[in-house]
């Protein structure tokens, strides 16, 4: 098959949209002065992982460009935009439940534009659900048009039809649009868009469509603006950061991009995610090792440690192999964290595979490990499968390994009591409002006190006292 090429679209039709930006920011001056009205408001609900919550960031700069102010408050707004996830069924029904909730507000203010988009409205059978039972959303886009959201908001705004717009461009990026960042401190960049691997259980390569990279210069310029508005760390994001680059003309490698990013570029910290095991490359960990900005982390999911039932996943690795490379981290990076995504309970799963995944978990001593229970997902090739395992049988192996895993953590954890270790500070802790939260390099929590206020700063701390899933201690040093 002919190598497919990423292109950027034209210029125009992201000018286009910037029209339509400012079409929807004139309607709503319009509208304000009218009805004698305070200033438009959004609401932006995320579900889902990191590129969703970036996504929600994409859709924030839009809106603010459009005229509207962001609020975390529902009740009073006039458009509410809920930014969905399907990787698993209780992702779906969050939304759903979210959304029934919604039909009230819309009662009370029959104005209010209630948007639904993300991975879950690329779905043909979710937009038909819509469609029949949720008469109150106004607005349905797919994560391919996510570029167009303002040219959408103002012909529901201008015509009030109901609109659903899920059609495909599958082998472009959009570069230029605005974006509203939650931090000042740390920032996600995305670096390439969709995947290609098709793991026999998930839903993702349906709906965010084929691999996409950003040419490198462009993602370099982003953070390259990142940098000098102050941010501290920056997290590339893709779901399968280690194919980046394919599909570029000329080719790319992701070891290649990290180390344009730390030649030219003075961003403290820089993490990735997500790291596929058949893709990870030895340059890529001599990358790591050579770099200091690079922080010594590495997610890499393994799903199971059964190399039977990673086949049937079409995963395309081995335990022994998995195991190779993590020896291989190790050795190259001593003290990296190690953080993995498991999947209990796929299809066939027997008590000997579990064991392997138990015996895997022991012998790598991950810092932490997101463990998922398998969620049937239609349209998926594990969907069909015959040998479903019953429920009782995969919450009974979900809480072994969680209770494994908890030991393991606390016992990585129990080795920093009295070290001193650098925290990129975030702010005051939500729970308790006398001590300063932020992470280390290896992205373990630290809450600690400190006698003046060190927001936004790279400072070293003592950990002094130790929790299952974060560390406490007290400041000893300024900013270097
Ligand atoms: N691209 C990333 C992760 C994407 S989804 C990667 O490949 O690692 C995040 C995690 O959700 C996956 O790693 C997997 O552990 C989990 N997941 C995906 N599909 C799932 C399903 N059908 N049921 C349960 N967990 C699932
Ligand atoms: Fe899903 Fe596999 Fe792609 Fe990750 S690599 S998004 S688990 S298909
Ligand atoms: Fe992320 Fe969920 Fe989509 S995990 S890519 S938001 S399906």
């Amino acid at each position: 098959m002919a190598k497919k090429i990423t292109t950027i679209i034209p210029k125009e039709e992201i000018e286009k949209q910037y029209h339509f930006m400012q079409s929807v920011q004139s309607e709503n001056e319009r509208i304000a002065a009218s009805k004698g009205k305070r200033n438009a408001k959004a609401f932006v609900r995320t579900f889902g992982c990191q590129m969703n919550e970036h996504d929600s960031e994409k859709i924030s700069g839009m809106l603010t460009s459009m005229g509207y102010e962001i609020t975390d408050c529902q009740e009073d707004c006039d458009i509410i935009v809920f930014n969905t996830c399907c990787v698993r069924e209780n992702a779906e029904e969050k939304v759903f439940g979210h959304l029934g909730a919604l039909k009230g507000l819309k009662r009370a203010n029959p104005d209010l534009i209630i948007v639904v988009c993300g991975c879950m409205t690329e779905q043909p059978h979710i937009v038909d659900e819509i469609r029949k039972k949720y008469k109150n959303v106004d607005l349905v886009f797919g994560t391919h048009n996510l570029h167009r959201f303002p040219e959408l908001i103002y012909n529901v705004m201008t015509s009030r039809v109901r609109t659903y717009e899920t059609s495909r461009t599958d082998s472009e990026v959009a570069e230029g649009m605005p974006v509203k960042r939650d931090s000042n401190i740390k920032a996600w960049v995305t670096i390439m868009y969709g995947c290609d691997n098709y793991c026999s259980y998930c839903i993702v390569p349906y709906v965010r469509g084929h691999e996409r990279s950003r040419r490198p210069e462009d993602i370099l310029k982003e953070i390259k603006e990142l940098q000098s508005q102050g941010i501290k760390e920056v997290t590339l994001l893709g779901q399968n950061v280690n194919s980046y680059g394919k599909d570029l003309e000329p080719a790319a490698t992701f070891a290649g991009l990290l180390d344009l990013i730390c030649k030219e570029t003075d961003i403290p910290r820089i993490r990735f995610m997500t790291s596929h095991p058949k893709d990870i490359s030895p340059e890529l960990i001599d990358t790591m090792a050579k770099h200091p900005a690079i922080c010594d982390q590495l997610h890499l999911p393994v799903q199971s440690g059964s190399t039977r039932l990673l086949e049937k996943m079409n995963r395309r690795y081995t335990k022994e192999r998995y195991l190779d490379i993590i020896n291989n981290v190790k050795k190259k990076i001593p003290g990296i964290s190690l953080t993995t995504d498991i999947i209990v309970g796929f299809p066939g799963e027997t008590e000997e595979d579990f064991a392997e995944t138990l015996d895997l978990v022991e012998k790598v001593g991950y810092d932490n490990a997101f463990t998922f229970i398998y969620s049937k997902r239609t349209g998926t090739p594990a969907a069909s499968y015959p040998d479903q395992v019953p429920d009782d049988v995969v919450k009974e192996r979900f809480d072994r390994l969680l209770a494994l895993q908890n030991g393991i953590s606390r016992r990585i954890n129990d080795t920093y009591e009295g070290k001193i270790v650098e925290v990129l500070t975030e702010g005051l802790s939500k729970n308790n409002t006398d001590r300063y939260t932020g992470r280390t390099g290896g992205g373990k929590i630290v809450n600690f006190t400190a006698p003046y206020d060190v927001t936004g700063k790279i400072v070293n701390v003592k950990i002094t006292h130790i929790q299952t899933w974060s560390l406490e201690g007290e400041l000893i040093e300024d900013e270097k």
